[in-house]
């Protein structure tokens, strides 16, 4: 039966994309078979469609590093047809066809069950920016940041990692300061649960300066570049910084003095390559993580894969607020 799917092809160093129609046999053939209900757009799905992006290791791709929807086929008892699923990270969306169609195929072994009081959209409101920003505040806590120590800063505060990790803080008791460089969301912020929000530049410290004012007791970024610089230099001592992303640049100017005087920690945190059954825990609790009723101020817009090009264009110029999701049926 063919089904319609949104395709990136790379012609040398091009990328075109373009909705089509495919058979069930240009899905992997082992596996879960899943009719995908919801997926959603994340800045990595974004670079997926961009030319001579070092992303993708595979053409044709169908990208959609996100999906959530029910078994339609499955050889695996865990999971039998009838089963709510959400699937993300590993090969999905990069070397393995992923969410952005109305069928998908994944390994019972990337599958996690929908989670407990979660529905297939919210999940995908969530999806791989909202676990990493879960992921993000649990390294914080696993090295003993606690809210009683001082404000948590979160940049990139508008976007899918930024939205809910200010949330996931907040509902934790952190008092949170939110980066942003958009002027307009800043009321968004605060309903989310920022004590403060402050703009992009005020983050800026003096590069020639190895250390600045003490200001943050930690940080989640998903930003990079001389943002993350700027958090370095400006943790208080005995803090510590999450960082995820590159939205900001990948290039990353320290010198060693935040470590060896101020005793900060550099946290990595990757979503990709977490284990199925970390990732399933995760997962099981992420629905206590965040008040539910602030998913939907989340939402920027519903779209369906004709709209995928102008929703990625839209992430790659950080005009969106929050997450757009993506109904391959719609
Ligand atoms: N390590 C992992 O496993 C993992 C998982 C998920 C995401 N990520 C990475 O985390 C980053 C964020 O992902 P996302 O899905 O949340 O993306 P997103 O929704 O597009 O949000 C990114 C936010 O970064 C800020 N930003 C954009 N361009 C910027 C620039 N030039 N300088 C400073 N800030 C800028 C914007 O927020 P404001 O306008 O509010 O400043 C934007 O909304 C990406 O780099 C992504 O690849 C990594």
């Amino acid at each position: 039966m063919p089904f319609r799917a949104y395709v990136a092809t790379r012609h040398d160093a091009e990328v075109t994309t373009a909705v089509t129609d495919l058979d069930d046999d240009q899905l992997a053939p082992e596996g879960l078979q899943v009719a995908v209900a919801w997926s959603g757009v994340n800045y990595k799905d974004a670079l997926v469609t961009q030319s001579g992006n070092r992303v993708t290791r595979r053409s044709p791709l169908v990208p959609g590093i996100d999906l959530a929807g029910t078994v339609v086929k499955s050889t695996d008892p865990r999971f039998p047809v009838g089963s709510a699923i959400v699937a993300h990270g590993y090969d999905i969306g990069v070397a393995h066809h992923g969410g952005y169609a109305e069928r998908a195929t994944v390994p019972a072994e990337w599958a996690v069950p929908l989670p407990r009081g979660l529905d297939a959209r919210q999940a995908m409101i969530l999806g791989t920016a909202g676990f990493t920003a879960v992921q993000s505040v649990q390294r914080l806590r696993q090295v003993g940041i606690t809210p009683e120590q001082g404000p948590v800063l979160v940049t990139g505060a508008t976007g899918g990692v930024g939205s809910v990790a200010v949330a996931v803080l907040a509902h934790q008791g952190f008092t949170v300061v939110a980066s942003t460089g958009k002027a307009s969301e800043h009321d968004y912020l605060r309903q989310l649960g920022a004590s403060e929000v402050v703009g992009r530049d005020d983050l800026a410290t003096d590069p020639s300066r190895v250390l600045g004012a003490e200001r943050w007791a930690a940080a989640v970024d998903c930003v990079g570049g001389e943002t993350l610089a700027s958090i370095l230099r400006t943790l208080r001592y005995g803090g510590a910084v999450a960082a995820s992303g590159l939205t900001g640049g990948t290039d990353l100017a320290t010198t060693v003095y935040p470590f060896i005087i101020r005793h900060v920690g550099l946290l990595g945190v990757d979503s990709v390559l977490l284990g199925i059954e970390a990732r399933r825990a995760i997962w099981a609790t992420i629905a206590d993580q965040l008040p539910l009723s602030v998913l939907d101020q989340m939402v920027a817009r519903e779209v369906g894969l004709d709209g995928l090009d102008g929703a990625m264009a839209d992430v790659l110029a950080a005009r969106v607020r929050g997450r757009i999701l993506v109904r391959p049926t719609a």
